[in-house]
């Protein structure tokens, strides 16, 4: 099996950290000149020199912000043989308490921005008749997790357009496929555990410890560990899946 990515650019988004980050560093080690995208330039600045070969850079806009993304991509090439659709999850809490904005906030960053992003990046890859598009969800696409309300049903919007989005781009030798993390150690999951350990009155090892109860393999995923699954998925090797939902998760989502 080769998973070489020499001569292949990649546009990485929520790449300044946990597992956006991880894929962008094993994709610019297998070869592939990389962009990354996130809100914070002065990090983006130091990372790209962080990640190994030459010919990186990075674009600092925020997802949530359409007309900023649409400009920042008119002012570039877009000529990316892979996209990795990746941002920060939605906010938690019920649905009852949820406010009509956030979930028109995670509407804009999680469909709007990655059809935006595609609509732009689309075409180059149509052109070479090769694209692979990797989008990082949730396993709540799977089984909807309590006291994630908006973030649930946002999450299953997403899966819903990335399915679609595959069925219309298999034809130019383009896949869309969805990596569902579990339990992931990222700065997102540490402040998960510090959220909870205070709304539960619990100390942050407590929690911690529950979670890993929850996982068969009794523990939480490195974010390599989800990166290296969604580097296979944008590999040209995997050019025959297409349209699925692949849960990294320990074996926790109790469904098929
Ligand atoms: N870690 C887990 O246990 C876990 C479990 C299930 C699902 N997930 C999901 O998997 C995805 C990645 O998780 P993670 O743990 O790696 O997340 P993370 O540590 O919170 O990192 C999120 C990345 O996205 C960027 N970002 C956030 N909002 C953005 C915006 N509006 N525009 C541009 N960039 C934005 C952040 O950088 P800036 O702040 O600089 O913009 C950062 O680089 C998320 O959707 C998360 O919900 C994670």
């Amino acid at each position: 099996m080769t998973t070489s990515f020499s001569g292949k650019k990649a546009l990485v988004c929520g790449a300044s950290q946990g597992i956006g980050w991880s894929t962008a560093q094993i994709l610019a080690d297998q070869g592939a000149q990389v962009t990354l995208l996130a809100r914070t330039e002065e990090r983006l600045k130091t990372l790209v020199n962080e990640l190994n070969g030459s010919g990186h850079s990075y674009l600092a806009v925020d997802l949530h912000d359409t007309e900023a993304l649409t400009k920042a991509l008119q002012n570039q090439s877009n000529d990316f043989d892979i996209l990795i659709l990746n941002a920060g999850g939605p906010k938690g809490g019920s649905l009852l308490e949820a406010k009509d904005e956030e979930y028109l906030e995670s509407f804009r960053t999680h469909i709007l921005a990655n059809a935006t992003l595609v609509k732009s990046i689309a075409p180059h890859m149509k052109s070479k008749n090769y694209g692979r598009i990797v989008h990082i969800i949730s396993t709540s696409v799977k089984a909807v997790i309590p006291n994630l309300g908006v973030s649930n049903t946002i999450r299953g919007a997403v899966a819903n357009w990335s399915k679609t989005l595959s069925m219309e781009l298999a034809p130019f030798g383009i896949t869309v496929n969805n990596v569902l993390p579990g339990y992931t150690k990222t700065p997102r999951l540490e402040k998960l555990i510090t959220a909870t350990a205070s709304r539960l009155g619990q100390s942050e090892s407590e929690v911690s410890q529950m979670w890993k109860d929850k996982v068969p393999s009794l523990r939480f995923a490195e974010p390599e560990e989800v990166a290296h699954a969604v580097v296979f998925l944008a590999s040209e090797v995997a050019g025959y899946i297409n349209g699925v939902n692949l849960p990294v998760d320990g074996g926790r989502t109790p469904s098929l």
